[in-house]
């Protein structure tokens, strides 16, 4: 297998690109190295540039057919990567997995209704419920020494009260990638209380050895009944500007009332470049991932051994999945903006406040190392250089 050389600095800025050409506005400083939203600083695979550079080539840009290219992959890639059956049929196109929670929640819940999500969590599984004017019911995760599990028995509680639960599996930000016995716990809940569940897997190919990705819907008929599952190539493969995602839902009703609000809106369409991207690169990805994945799990090892030498005041527990780092700065003593100016405007690193994922979240920040080994130790010397400064 040739090598993949992950260290390429490929500079974005000046690429219009949210993370880098943002930065400096976002964080009121002036040469901000971003580690915040979650896209890494990877190109995609060689196929994937391949196969995107052919239909470049082949130069006319028109509608593109319905019959989307790439579930036929993806269907296979789910099979293969994480043992699930599914059909292509059963895939609805969305451009973003945010376009398919706020659709998912719009058509299948009531105004008024409760979803229930799990904070600290991703913050658009807040806005997607409370912007479609239905209501936030929060099972928190319990935190012990860095490891969060969930709280069975509130959402037991809960799930009486409520129609939907939004799941992140894995789970950004806190890493955990959810094992079977914890989904099977939730799955019996949810088919006990007829709970709809929306399982963001847009991490699930992005797991750590020792870990294992498990589809929540491939667990049993019952609970794939309830859910819907969006995936996506662009965590993994670093396709996020081409806006293309699925929804899988192997419910035909369920399938036909979300099929119908999305076309409504006209929102099931993709790119010709994103549907030629998503075949390529879950035609031919593997290989890539393969390597990629060990040299994501070499950045959250430097970056765990740095912080407890260099910083220790700053706690990182060691993701199971994803390429976000969440960190446990509560013994800095700052409050929220402190710690957000601390980062930005004195360490000037861009990362993600933790409090814009629930009031858990307080006192975290969220760091993304999906980046090159010498931007990551770039980030982390000015981190070290402001905490020093400090006096910490
Ligand atoms: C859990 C989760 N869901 C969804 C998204 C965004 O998905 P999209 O860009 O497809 O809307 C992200 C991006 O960070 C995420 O972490």
């Amino acid at each position: 297998m040739t090598k993949i050389n992950f260290g390429t600095e490929i500079n974005r800025r000046n690429s219009g690109s949210l993370k880098w050409d943002d930065a400096d506005l976002l964080y009121s400083a002036k040469d901000v190295l971003p580690l915040w939203v979650a896209d890494t600083d990877f190109p995609p695979p060689a196929a994937v540039l391949e196969a995107l550079q052919a239909r470049v080539a082949h130069g006319v840009f028109g509608y593109p057919s319905p019959r989307f290219l790439g579930f036929e992959a993806l269907s296979e890639w789910l099979k293969q990567r994480h043992g699930w059956e599914t059909k292509p049929e059963w895939m609805v196109n969305s451009p973003g997995v945010c376009t398919a929670l706020a659709v998912a929640v719009q058509t299948l819940t009531n105004p008024g209704d409760k979803v229930i999500i799990q904070p600290p969590v991703y913050p658009p599984f807040f806005s997607s419920v409370l912007q479609n004017g239905r209501t936030v019911l929060e099972n928190p995760l319990i935190a012990e020494n860095g490891h969060y599990r969930m709280d069975f028995e509130d959402l037991a509680r809960k799930a009486s009260d409520a129609k939907m639960l939004i799941l992140c599996s894995p789970h950004n930000p806190v890493g955990r990638v959810w094992g079977a016995a914890e989904l099977k716990k939730l799955a019996e809940i949810a088919v006990t209380h007829n709970l709809i569940i929306l399982s963001d897997e847009i991490h699930g190919d992005l797991v750590y050895s020792g870990h294992r990705h498990i589809p929540l819907a491939s667990l049993n008929p019952e609970i794939e009944s309830l859910t819907l599952t969006c995936v996506a190539p662009s965590k993994t493969f670093n396709t996020a500007g081409l806006y293309t995602s699925a929804v899988v839902i192997p419910d035909k009703g369920l399938r036909q009332k979300f099929y119908e609000a999305i076309s409504t809106l006209s929102i099931t369409k993709s790119t010709v470049f994103g549907s030629v991207a998503m075949e390529a690169a879950y035609k031919h990805g593997g290989p890539w991932l393969d390597e990629l994945l060990p040299f994501l799990a070499a950045n959250a090892a430097y970056l765990a051994e740095r912080f407890s030498k260099e910083t220790p005041k700053i706690e990182i527990a060691l993701p199971e999945g994803t390429f976000l780092a969440w960190l446990d700065c509560r013994e800095l003593g700052l409050g929220d903006q402190a710690l957000a100016d601390f980062f930005g405007k004195e360490a000037r690193v861009g990362l993600n406040n933790g409090a814009t994922f629930g009031a858990q979240g307080s006192g975290f920040m969220r760091l993304n190392f999906g980046c090159t080994r010498a931007t990551l130790k770039e980030a982390v010397d000015r981190i070290v250089g402001a905490y020093r400064a400090r006096g910490f």
